[in-house]
């Protein structure tokens, strides 16, 4: 198995982080290509929880070399925040954590921009986390005004750079936030940033032919997407999506390693379905049911705290997403949430305009037209997470993970009664 992925395929937050590190034994990098804080990766290993958002999950298990891609935006106060974090509980970061020369970086610019414009009067607001994601992509994209990781280690290069950027933005943003908004100092701004570099340095390597050359020995890489593939910036629900690729798409891209080499996708789902911020979503639940999955799930974002839209699964939306991703096999997460109910829905299709469809509209605006046509099952009103094997598993549970294998068209794998690692159940 030399290169594995890991991917979302609803709308982030399916527990990935759990799957990624139950299968770092079986490997020796983890990877993350895309994204930057604005995910939340929760790992609760003997009892004791790690919170990550920009680090990859990797960083808890010693032996794994856990590589920040050139496909992420790296928020340098986060990273040392992280790192800092780590060493306090006791584990060791040091050259076995690598950030790619290439990753873009996010400045205090940025945040202020997503605020300004998220929070403009004629804007349709995203729902974004506001962690300077979309505009630090806008300004990878754009060239002008993007800052890789390897300029910060050059200070005179960086100040130079920042003066001119650092104009231009005042100048945006001035126009955008008016007579309060209080304009950035650029030279200020490389002081704090030339000591991100210092402390970033350790760390900083070209780590595409790194990655290459691990492929090449036979070392076995774990790519760890952040958010969820409806989430991605192409093949999303867009406009209200990520800025990067959150699917297997972003691997070669922000990984500089060919997907060609991928022997294995797992495709992580919720037992039913969330999303956070804005956007159409089918089968959300504005009532005491969706309240109750919110509840019992503690459905509030890792990186925001905002509480979570809760809904029934979707079958149609993971088809699409299992079959653009390349899926396998399908990690089945937090169906021990679902104890509480006497019946399930799980919508099988959807009605729009009149007609039933089996297929998922890839355009926000006729996703947000479709109506969910339901199959229910029984539930199984008992608590399930002491259960270790499919058989010590109710009928009913058994049924309802057979059954969405079945809709979905995939095998599940690994089905998740908890956050602890012991809490799984290799199907
Ligand atoms: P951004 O990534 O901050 O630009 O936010 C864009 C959209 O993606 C918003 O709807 C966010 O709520 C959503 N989003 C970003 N990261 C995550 C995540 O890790 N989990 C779930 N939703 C996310």
């Amino acid at each position: 198995m030399p290169c594995s992925s890991v991917v979302g395929l609803q709308w982030g937050d399916e527990a990935k982080g759990k799957i990624v590190d139950i299968l770092t034994e079986e490997h020796d990098f983890v990877v993350r290509y895309n994204g930057g804080a604005n995910a939340g990766h929760t790992v609760v290993r003997d009892g004791k929880t790690f919170k990550l958002s920009l680090l990859p999950t990797g960083v808890i298990s010693p032996h794994i070399t856990s590589v920040i891609g050139n496909g992420v935006v790296v928020y340098p106060p986060r990273f040392t925040e992280e790192v800092s974090g780590l060493t306090k509980a006791g584990l060791a970061v040091g050259d076995n954590l690598l950030v790619s020369n290439h990753a873009h970086v996010i400045f205090p610019y940025h945040m202020e921009e997503e605020k300004l414009i998220e929070g403009a009067a004629t804007t349709q607001a995203i729902g974004t986390t506001k962690r300077g994601i979309g505009p630090c992509y806008q300004d990878k994209l754009g060239r002008l005004n993007g800052v890789r990781v390897e300029e910060l280690l050059h200070p005179d290069h960086l100040r130079n750079r920042l003066r001119a950027i650092v104009t231009h933005k005042n100048r945006v943003l001035a126009a955008l936030g008016g007579p309060s908004f209080q304009p950035f100092d650029a030279d200020l701004l490389a002081d704090e940033y030339v000591a991100h570099g210092d402390r970033l340095r350790p760390h900083v390597r070209d780590t595409t032919p790194l990655l290459l050359a691990a492929v090449r020995e036979g070392k076995r890489i774990l790519f760890e997407a952040a958010q969820g593939s409806l989430l991605d910036v192409d093949h999303g629900t867009y406009p209200y999506v990520t800025s990067s690729n959150s699917s297997v798409a972003g691997i070669w891209s922000g990984s500089g390693v060919p997907t060609r080499h991928l022997t294995r996708v797992l495709g992580v789902i919720k037992a039913y379905s969330t999303r956070v911020g804005g956007g159409p979503f089918p089968t959300e639940l504005l009532d005491d049911t969706g309240e109750a999955i919110r509840r019992v799930g503690r459905e509030y974002g890792t990186v925001t705290g905002r509480p979570r839209r809760c809904g029934w699964f979707d079958a149609v939306a993971v088809r699409h997403s299992a079959a653009f991703n390349g899926v396998d096999e399908l990690c089945l997460m937090l169906l021990d949430v679902l104890a509480q109910f006497d019946s399930l829905k799980v919508c099988v299709a959807y009605e729009l305009d009149g007609k039933r469809i089996e297929t998922f509209p890839g355009d926000a605006f006729l996703l947000a037209q479709c109506e969910p046509i339901y199959e229910t099952l029984p539930g199984w009103g008992k608590d399930i997470t002491a259960a270790r094997n499919l058989a010590d598993l109710p009928a009913a549970a058994r049924r309802y993970i057979d059954r969405l294998g079945e809709i979905v068209g995939l095998p599940i794998a690994i089905v998740s009664v908890g956050p602890d690692r012991a809490q799984t159940i290799r199907a």
